[in-house]
């Protein structure tokens, strides 16, 4: 029972919410009932476009407690010894529109907003270190060939392959998620990595290179394919529901934060390429380095407001943390602030769920939206006489930079003993998995292979495994089965998600 009564959007009260003003009982509906054309603009509006990548996720509110003593390293407050900072966290997953099950078979987002006392600061990370491209200018082709056919809006092996195939630096990317990491078991039970090198300067003025891995302290755990299929079938929400179920129930996720640290100069001399988004920094080169503790303890009250429309971006440093020379991350820089004015509205950051907790003094004003300003007196243009803020040369050393020069080219970075696509890839099927992940990886890769129609393609992918290693190579052009035409012509099978692969396609492993 509720003894308040419903008001429309401007507060007045209302007599009923369940019958329209109408000429006698059963006569027309009138355009003056202004509540009933209130209620229906009002839905029609309830939607703001979905992501364009990561459409489908979760999130909740916690803390990072800092355990280590990087100052060291990096001025950044929310680093230094002590300190404990509140986020909000939002996992995903990355080409699945808002309805798809949370356990297709995909890189999972891990985006984090640190709330600290200089602005917030957004780690907008995977639950994988690496990525499957390594410059931002392929991002859209590459997201376009991973979601739908523009005419039967299917999603389709074939441009999949197509796209991998053709972009051979996709190969420790594509080897991780075909093998058994990329299907987690719950966003609880995942790893989250920053992915690229970030940099992080002293109090000193000093500059480091560095790479962020968040551990899971529950125990990593991942599904096999029958397990995702059949969870996909009972239950799209199957993550959201687990992280929500954990939380209500007072079992808070914890992960431990370490970074590697590279020192400035050794970047230029390191046998690859320190910045490439598709390469993992051996731990025996530059060993972890333990930070402190992220903890998740607080649901959602409202899921539109806090998680819909939580906005994170690269961009959103803090003093003590920069960008790298990535080119991925530089175009990431750019792309999510834009994405977020059209997916949002220009006054995003002022929501409550993006809105620093530390002081405000911005420029900007004004816009669709706007509801912060400061007082009248203050004026509203720098440089000025009348008491505005003003920028602080003093914190010019808080930013980092690099040295570079040349001309403007558009060339892939090569210039490393070891920036090959594939060497990655084949450490981590020999070296990391064991036999029976390799036997499970080779039986995702011919299911995933299978289902694309066309021959040139499929010949490309099986060269593609021998490039990543030689008996991966043999087990895939040996159980792959031949491919369906009829008559010459492809015959595209209809393959409603990327993870129905297992069910009539795979052979016995050999
Ligand atoms: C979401 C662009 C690469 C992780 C997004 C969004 C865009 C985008 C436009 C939607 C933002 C929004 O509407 O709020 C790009 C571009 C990339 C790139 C242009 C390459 C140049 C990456 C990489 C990672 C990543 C390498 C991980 C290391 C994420 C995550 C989200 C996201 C986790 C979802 C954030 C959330 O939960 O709201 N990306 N992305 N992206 N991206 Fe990227």
């Amino acid at each position: 029972m509720t003894d308040s009564t419903t008001t429309t959007n401007s507060g007045a009260p209302v007599a009923s919410d369940q019958h329209s003003q109408s000429v006698g009982n059963d006569g027309s509906i009138v355009l003056t009932d202004h509540y009933l054309v209130e209620k229906l603009a009002q839905f029609n509006r309830e939607r703001v476009p979905e992501r364009v990548v990561h459409a489908k996720g979760g999130g909740a509110f916690g803390h990072f407690q800092v355990t280590g003593d990087v100052a060291q390293y990096t001025r950044a407050a929310l680093f230094q010894p002590g300190a404990d900072t509140k986020l909000v966290i939002r996992f995903s997953s990355v080409a699945g529109e808002q309805g798809s099950p949370d356990t297709w078979r995909d890189p999972r987002g891990f985006a984090i907003k640190f709330y600290t006392p200089e602005g917030n600061y957004d780690l907008v990370g995977n639950n994988t270190p690496v990525f499957f491209i390594k410059d931002g200018i392929k991002f859209p082709d590459f997201i376009r060939s991973q979601k739908r056919l523009p005419g039967s809006h299917l999603r389709d092996n074939t441009m999949q392959w197509d796209f991998w195939t053709l972009s051979p630096e996709s190969a420790h990317q594509v080897t991780w998620l075909l093998g058994d990491r990329g299907i987690p078991s719950s966003w609880r039970k995942m790893n989250g990595y920053g992915s690229h090198t970030y940099q992080w300067i002293n109090a000193d003025g000093e500059r480091f290179w560095v790479k962020y891995h968040f551990h899971t302290n529950q125990g990593h755990e991942t599904l096999t394919q029958d397990q995702a299929d059949q969870i996909a079938g009972q239950d799209a929400d199957f993550h959201i529901r687990d992280l929500y179920a954990a939380i209500e129930r007072g079992e808070f996720p914890t992960w431990t934060l370490k970074v590697q640290v590279m020192p400035y100069e050794d970047a230029k001399s390191y046998r690859f390429n320190p910045f490439d988004l598709t390469k993992v920094w051996p731990h025996e080169d530059y060993p972890e380095i333990e930070v402190g503790t992220m903890t998740l303890d607080t649901n959602p009250e409202n899921y539109f407001a806090q998680i819909e429309q939580v906005a994170f971006a690269p961009s959103n440093f803090v003093p003590g943390i920069d960008a790298s020379p990535d080119k991925m991350l530089q175009a990431r820089i750019f792309s999510y602030a834009d994405a977020q004015r059209y997916r949002v509205g220009t006054n995003y950051q002022q929501l409550p769920v993006n809105a620093p907790q530390s002081e405000l003094h911005s420029y900007s004003k004004e816009g669709a939206m706007n509801v912060t300003f400061p007082p009248a007196s203050k004026p509203v243009y720098a440089p000025n006489s009348f008491g505005g803020p003003h920028a602080d040369a003093e914190r010019a050393g808080d930013a980092g930079g690099w040295q570079s020069d040349g001309e403007l080219v558009r060339a892939a970075v090569t210039l490393h003993a070891e920036d090959d696509d594939f060497s990655q890839a084949n450490a981590l099927v020999n070296q990391v998995m064991d036999q029976d992940q390799r036997d499970r990886l080779a039986l995702n890769v011919i299911g995933h292979v299978s289902q694309v129609t066309h021959p040139e393609i499929r010949e490309r992918a099986v060269q593609y495994w021998r490039n990543v290693d030689a008996w991966l190579g043999e087990q895939v052009a040996n159980g792959l089965p031949p491919l369906k035409t009829t008559a010459g012509e492809q015959v595209p099978e209809p393959t409603p998600n990327v993870g129905d692969w297992a069910q009539d396609h795979v052979p016995e492993p050999a």
